[in-house]
């Protein structure tokens, strides 16, 4: 059995009428069309909603959350760089890992993607709904309750018997027989709109989120700024109220907001010139969407304190306080726009990454067609359309951000240890090249001196880890997987002589895994064995690699 067969980086690249049958997509894309899909999938729900309880756990210090993350992010984008370079193809993460690590792992991460895009947008077209909703509120418009949100969620309020939203749906929905008919129509509604769009064109796409981008832009721009004139630096102290273990604890939230960049790399099909502008695409939103990010949390939690900020729609919420009644139209209505432009994005990559799956014969032939008039994967956007549909009527939007979060974390682990097992390659002009930095030294001193500095510093930090009692286990468990591991890759980089930034950005991602609670990684593990089992059952006998 040859679980790890890979596909060379020849045949990976070659010419899209060998591998693909000759079925080809349209490549209008140019570098900053490239850079507005990043930034139109990075700038979303985090930023609109989940940024809300980052900040309420965390405090002020949540900045440094935000910094943990972009700079995680930032050497995961020059990886995901690195491979679209050498593998411009539109299979993302997926068909990287198929060139580097072989076919069971690039299953396993198609499989874990299927969380960033598909299930990911669960939870944007959640946080949607909440701001539209609020939107036609203010226009004195008013849907009934039970027609604006999920089962489980009117179903755990009614039980914890919280007064609200959620216990008006469920005691006035109506009835069919027993069942009660509770759902997020705004949320369903979207969905279907969407599908429909990137169905038909992502010409047409393009065109639509250019201008939501821009529109998203200025208005961010225009909280920040008018946000600035009403900072009290006050609200920046205590800078930590809960330790550093607030801060973590906003770990997928924060997380959730900077993903986006890496499905720029699903489009490299259909952009003009993938090996130099994918590159620049990731690297640019990202560095863009980063400062935005760094200088919005500290706006928000100067304006108010930070225990006011534990809503879904923070960004209306510290306007609404500080009693600036013309920002709080503008900020719901450019959160509807900035969110329909994240489900776009995602929406659109997910069923390149199918199509791509398809044509390797790790799924069923149908995953590649192409409509024969609008040139887009037709029967995966429908199947993308479902995936994201049908859970929005049963799911909860908390456990939706944290899956996202693992599932994506994952596959930029993979990404990153990806890019190790690379050959090394001449320098070829006009094509992006992953700076070389030696780690035989840099990374064992990097490590050496943060242990050193954090026992200095926080001089009961690495004892303390020892602690299993109670509430303590689940915060140190991954804490005592993560320094062994550390150590380990650390080793082999010296040995090996790794390049240092694909090294940091293994680490760092890491990191980021050990602030996700315990039970989801249960939930996780249980999604991967389902993965496997799907591989075995149709993936394996069927690949291209088996076959040929
Ligand atoms: N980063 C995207 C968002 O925040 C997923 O909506």
């Amino acid at each position: 059995m040859d679980l790890f067969r890979k596909k060379s980086l020849d045949s990976a690249t070659a010419p899209e009428g060998e591998i693909h049958g000759g079925e080809k997509l349209g490549r209008h894309l140019s570098v900053r069309d490239l850079t507005f899909f990043g930034i139109a999938a990075i700038i979303g729900a985090g930023s609109f909603s989940s940024m809300g309880t980052a900040c309420f756990n965390g405090g002020p210090g949540v900045v440094l959350l935000f910094i943990m993350c972009g700079v995680a992010c930032g050497f995961t984008a020059l990886c995901y760089a690195e491979f679209a370079a050498r593998v411009p193809v539109s299979g993302s993460a997926y068909t990287y890992a198929y060139v580097s690590f072989g076919e069971l792992f690039a299953w396993i991460i198609g499989w874990a993607l299927l969380m960033e895009y598909s299930i990911g947008n669960i939870y944007v077209a959640f946080s949607w709904s909440g701001y539209f909703t609020n939107l036609l509120d203010g226009f004195g418009l008013h849907l009934p309750a039970w027609s604006t949100i999920n089962y489980t969620a009117a179903h755990k309020a009614f039980l914890g018997g919280v007064a609200g939203e959620g216990t008006t749906a469920w005691s006035n929905a109506p009835k069919l027989g027993d069942l009660r008919i509770i759902f997020d129509l705004p949320a369903v509604v979207i969905n279907a709109l969407i599908t429909w769009l990137v169905y038909v064109g992502v010409k047409e796409s393009r065109n639509a989120s250019n201008m939501m981008v821009v529109a998203k832009l200025a208005v961010i721009v225009l909280v920040i700024v008018v946000g600035a004139t009403y900072v009290d630096i006050d609200n920046w102290t205590p800078w930590m109220p809960n330790g550093f273990g607030g801060v973590m604890a906003g770990v997928s939230a924060v997380f959730f907001a900077y993903i986006g960049f890496d499905a720029v790399s699903t489009l490299a099909e259909e952009s003009r010139d993938p090996q130099r502008d994918l590159p620049r695409g990731m690297v640019l939103s990202l560095v863009i969407c980063t400062l935005i990010y760094i200088l919005l949390a500290l706006v928000l939690t100067g304006m108010v304190s930070y225990d006011q900020l534990g809503v879904s729609d923070p960004l209306a919420e510290v306007f609404a306080l500080r009693g600036v009644k013309w920002m709080l139209f503008i900020v719901s209505f450019v959160a509807v726009v900035a969110m329909t432009s994240v489900m776009l994005v995602f929406q659109l990559g997910q069923p390149r990454i199918w199509m791509s799956m398809s044509r390797d014969g790790l799924l069923p032939k149908r995953f590649a067609s192409i409509h024969p008039k609008y040139r887009t994967p037709g029967f995966s956007t429908i199947v993308t359309g479902l995936v994201v549909g049908i859970p929005i009527f049963f799911t909860d939007e908390n456990f939706i951000l944290d899956f996202t979060s693992i599932g994506t974390l994952f596959a930029f682990v993979l990404v990153c240890g990806g890019v190790l097992m690379l050959p090394r390659r001449e320098r070829t002009p006009g094509r992006f090249h992953l700076p070389f930095i030696n780690s035989r030294w840099t990374a064992p001193g990097s490590l050496l001196a943060i242990v050193a500095l954090l026992s200095i510093n926080v001089p009961t930090y690495f004892p303390g880890l020892l602690d299993l009692s109670g509430d303590h286990a689940a915060q140190n468990i991954p804490q005592l997987v993560f320094w062994p591991l550390c150590v380990v890759v650390v080793i082999l980089a010296h040995l090996k002589q790794w390049s240092l930034i694909p090294v940091l950005g293994l680490i760092s991602c890491c990191y980021l895994l050990t602030g996700m609670a315990v039970s989801n990684w249960l939930w996780f593990g249980v999604w991967l064995v389902i993965g496997l089992l799907c591989y075995f059952a149709y993936g394996y006998t069927h690949s291209k690699l088996g076959t040929a």
